[in-house]
């Protein structure tokens, strides 16, 4: 069952949302040669504790993990795909992308943001990467409209990608979220004819976050047991919003 949100709640989301942007632009200030992820960690604590929110991946059990997520952050560098643990020897380094990934709650309610953000001189295709990732978020944000389908939303995601000449990773996805973390529907960046595919109404919001390898779509996780790679060793971009669909149309809960 999608859960759907009344105007009260969603301004509740709005706050952890906005926190979570505030975050975000902060740790992403911090980007460059000789920070390490730790630091980021560290950074992310401190605002959490001074605003009164909760983290929401911090003692997160993860079923495919079996265990207990350790950070505030998820800090996933170059072909780091999702789930990357701060670690004070990561020092990143000129040419490095890392995707920035963290979540709060604030009275009961729950945002979910992520960014990718480049070290110093990138590559011709980290640079396209970063750009053709954030972009297939945005033309799928626009379609977060009461009427459409949730297809539509997979779909945007996987065609701007694949057009580009990229391609999506299949094992993670995004998801519904409010009172819990993780809500009903699955919101996967590619068309899963296996899944159903609601219409999407008033109230309900989504976290959507397309994962984009550079080269083949194939991942797997360390034996860290978290931290998801591509196979091929090829980079991966990362970027997250959670959107409500109201009758004004798509709002982007985390983001001013
Ligand atoms: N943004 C990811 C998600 O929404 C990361 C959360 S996983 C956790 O699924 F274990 F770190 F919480
Ligand atoms: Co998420």
């Amino acid at each position: 069952m999608i859960v759907r949100k009344t105007r009260s709640e969603l301004e509740k989301m709005r706050r952890s949302g906005l926190l979570v942007h505030d975050i975000l632009q902060a740790l992403g200030g911090m980007v460059a040669e000789g920070v390490t992820t730790w630091d980021m960690e560290v950074a992310a604590v401190k605002m959490m504790e001074d605003a009164g929110a909760k983290p929401a991946f911090k003692n997160y059990f993860v079923p495919a993990a079996g265990e207990r997520y350790r950070y505030v952050l998820c800090t996933s560098v170059n072909e780091e795909i999702v789930h990357g643990m701060p670690n004070p020897k990561r020092v990143l380094k000129a040419g490095d992308i890392v995707s920035i990934d963290t979540g709060v709650s604030l009275d009961g309610y729950f945002g979910d943001s992520a960014i990718t953000v480049g070290v110093g001189e990138l590559s011709e295709e980290a640079k396209k990467l970063l750009k053709v990732t954030e972009e297939s978020l945005e033309l799928a944000i626009d379609k977060v409209r009461e009427g459409n389908r949730l297809f539509d939303i997979c779909g945007t995601v996987e065609n701007y990608v694949v057009r580009n000449g990229f391609s999506i990773v299949r094992e993670y996805v995004g998801h519904g979220i409010g009172t819990q973390l993780h809500e009903e529907p699955q919101v996967p960046n590619y068309v899963d004819r296996r899944n159903e595919n609601p219409r999407l109404r008033e109230g309900m919001v989504l976290a959507i976050e397309p994962m984009v390898n550079a080269g083949k779509p194939d991942a797997k996780v360390l034996r860290d047991k978290w931290t998801a790679v591509t196979k091929d060793g090829s980079y991966s971009a990362h970027f997250e919003h959670c959107v409500a669909i109201t009758p004004e149309g798509p709002w982007v809960l985390t983001r001013p």
